[in-house]
């Protein structure tokens, strides 16, 4: 989620840094900065913002360094400020370091280093993994590196360098990429290719466990406990553009696959299905007014609504707590009934969308207490909410959200657990749908296994102009999402509906081989939601399902069908929007559409 650049050669190191930097910045960053070694000397110069604002704070005049690491941040832990910007340095000052990833256990690292008379300047879990190199260090920087990463538990890509030591980098990786890019007298380090392309297309992969010494004539790789890996160097077939898609054809479709991974990072440190615990620490010092909670408002816009939606649906089926979804744009202005004990929580991806800001503002001058499910680290939402759960799903840059809808889902899933084990859900039944939830990211593989299915579905109904998508109970919030994203990037008039709402009214639609999106999966509800599948065959509707892995009786039903692996039914939204994804991707683009930046839209709706 965050870049990495690294130089040590001959040539000027800032200047290769900057630009390497802006190589990464397509994937979105809040803040910036570099470590520099010059003269027995170690120079850091960090910012918030873009890296046009590092670049205007860099002293172009000094003499040249030929060594230096540089940091482009998409928050986890602390706002997107100066001081939790990278490079962190240890206590001396003489270490700096850069990183990409999570370190779960950095609390208590931090008590072991206050124990120690070390204290961190900043909010990052980062700075904790540099005060410990620094701890341990005793002139020998990779054994220092080495020793506090067994320490460490969590995910990292890092570099590191030390005044002491001005002709070597050293690099580790354990969850987050790291590659070694091969030159003439110069070698460089960075988490993207795309940061290396510039200066070479030799590369090495470093893979989880392993630790990189570079120099400017060459490097050498380690395994965690000293033995040596012998690395082949590859080559770089990619062109710039085709690397920062990561050889997708959009950033969408990027991030529709990057789901089980985003779910994961979003699960990480929170869900421990062997233990049967949901830890959510962003919202720990009002556990008790939540468990007191009378109601909860989800407020959000868009797919974020739609997650609440979700959220409501499992708070009220699973936690047994009152809950109700309104549109922010809706509750902002409506004037709406905050009694004492209500909890609000405001669903965004962006944290800046204006109606939703505006209803949190509404909610908090009534008196609620207002939580915030925001993927934006320091975004005006997660600093104006009361309190919050971020979403850790990275960066999403296609207009059309989709890893985030997947993030806000799995984080209201957490928080219906967390308050279920607090009111009647007992350790087996909430075990159980723990171990599914864990389950979730693996089988989101199989679904996506179905992309070139579902495209020659798209094939067949592409330039259909009027689609609706239908399903019952928790997947009615999937229908409405399934028909909002085939809306926004193919421009196809697409309605959501409960499948029950047919007969009243919508069912007059029906004409010959209208397409019809049915979410059939196995549930309470599924009796009935084959009775509106024949409702809509019977008027000479073509009928497209999702359903349940092994159901062959919907089969006979359906003109074409795609299969979800089984799960509880609170958690089928996670797997059954996938194909919906997928279906308005494909439909999108065989009909010409600017599937990342659709017409008349933003990525964040900051004005009304
Ligand atoms: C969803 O694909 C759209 N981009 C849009 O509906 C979006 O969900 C909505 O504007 C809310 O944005 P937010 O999550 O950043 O608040």
């Amino acid at each position: 989620m965050c870049g990495i650049v690294g130089y040590v050669g001959h040539r000027d190191a800032q200047s290769i840094l900057v630009e390497g930097l802006k190589r990464l910045e397509y994937r979105g960053y809040d803040s910036a900065g570099l470590a520099l070694l010059r003269d027995g000397g170690l120079t850091v110069v960090k910012t918030a913002g873009r890296i046009a604002a590092l670049e205007a704070k860099l002293n172009w005049n000094l003499p040249p360094s030929y060594i230096g690491i540089a940091h482009t941040r998409w928050a986890t832990h602390g706002a997107p400020n100066e001081i939790n910007a990278h490079p962190h340095q240890d206590a001396s000052g003489r270490i700096a370091l850069v990183h990409n990833g999570i370190i779960e256990n950095f609390d208590t690292l931090k008590k072991f280093l206050h124990r120690e008379g070390i204290e961190c300047l900043s909010e990052t879990d980062t700075e904790v993994l540099a005060q410990l190199i620094g701890y341990f260090y005793d002139g020998d920087l990779e054994k220092a590196v080495r020793t506090a990463l067994n320490d460490v538990q969590g995910t990292y890509g890092i570099a590191v360098v030390c005044a002491d030591e001005p002709d070597k980098i050293v690099a580790a990786r354990k969850g987050s990429p790291l590659i070694i890019g091969i030159g003439e007298n110069e070698n460089l380090i960075a988490s993207d290719a795309a940061a290396l392309l510039a200066h070479t297309s030799q590369v090495i992969y470093l893979a989880d466990g392993e630790i990189a010494k570079i120099t400017c004539d060459g490097f050498r790789t380690t395994t965690l406990d000293a033995l040596p890996v012998s690395k082949d160097v590859e080559e770089i077939e990619w062109t710039l553009e085709e690397i920062e898609l990561g050889g997708y054809e959009h950033f969408m479709l990027k991030e529709i696959f990057e789901q089980p991974d985003a779910m994961r990072d979003g699960l990480r440190g929170r869900l421990d299905a062997g233990a049967g615990t949901i830890t959510l620490g962003g919202i720990s010092k009002f556990t008790r007014e939540l468990v007191h909670a009378k109601r909860f408002i989800m407020t959000a816009c868009g797919t974020a609504f739609h997650a609440g939606l979700i959220g409501e649906y499992f708070f009220e089926d699973v936690a047994r707590v009152p809950c109700e979804t309104e549109y922010a744009s809706e509750f902002r202005y409506r004037n709406p009934i905050i009694e004492d004990q209500t909890v609000v929580i405001a669903v965004s991806q962006s944290g800046e969308t204006v109606d939703t800001l505006a209803a949190v503002r509404e909610a908090k001058e009534k008196g609620a207490l207002v939580l915030g499910l925001v993927n934006v680290v320091g975004s005006t939402l997660s600093r104006e909410t009361d309190a919050g759960i971020y979403l850790h799903v990275g960066p999403e840059i296609g207009v059309a959200s989709t890893k985030a809808f997947i993030g806000q889902v799995a984080v209201l899933s957490m928080l219906g657990l967390f308050l279920g084990r607090r009111h009647h859900l007992s350790q087996s039944q909430a075990n159980h749908l723990m171990q599914a939830l864990d389950r979730i990211p693996d089988q989101m593989k199989e679904v996506l296994s179905l992309s070139d299915q579902i495209l020659s579905v798209a094939q067949q109904y592409h330039h259909q102009n009027n689609w609706l998508y239908l399903g019952r109970g928790y997947n009615y919030p999937v229908a409405l999402e399934g028909a909002l994203k085939i809306k926004e990037i193919s421009y196809i008039h697409a309605e959501g509906l409960p499948a029950a709402e047919m007969k009243h009214g919508p069912i007059a639609l029906i004409s010959e081989g209208m397409p019809v999106v049915f979410i059939a999966t196995k549930g309470n509800q599924y009796e009935k939601i084959l009775g509106n599948i024949h409702e809509v065959k019977s008027r000479g509707g073509h009928v497209i399902a999702v359903a349940t892995e092994g159901d062959h009786a919907v089969r006979k039903l359906c003109d074409h069908i795609f299969y979800v692996p089984d799960c509880p039914e609170p958690l089928q939204p996670l797997l059954t929007i996938i194909p919906l994804q997928l279906l308005a991707y494909h439909t999108a683009v065989l009909r010409g559409c600017n599937v990342d930046k659709p017409r008349n839209l933003a990525k964040s709706v900051t004005v009304e």
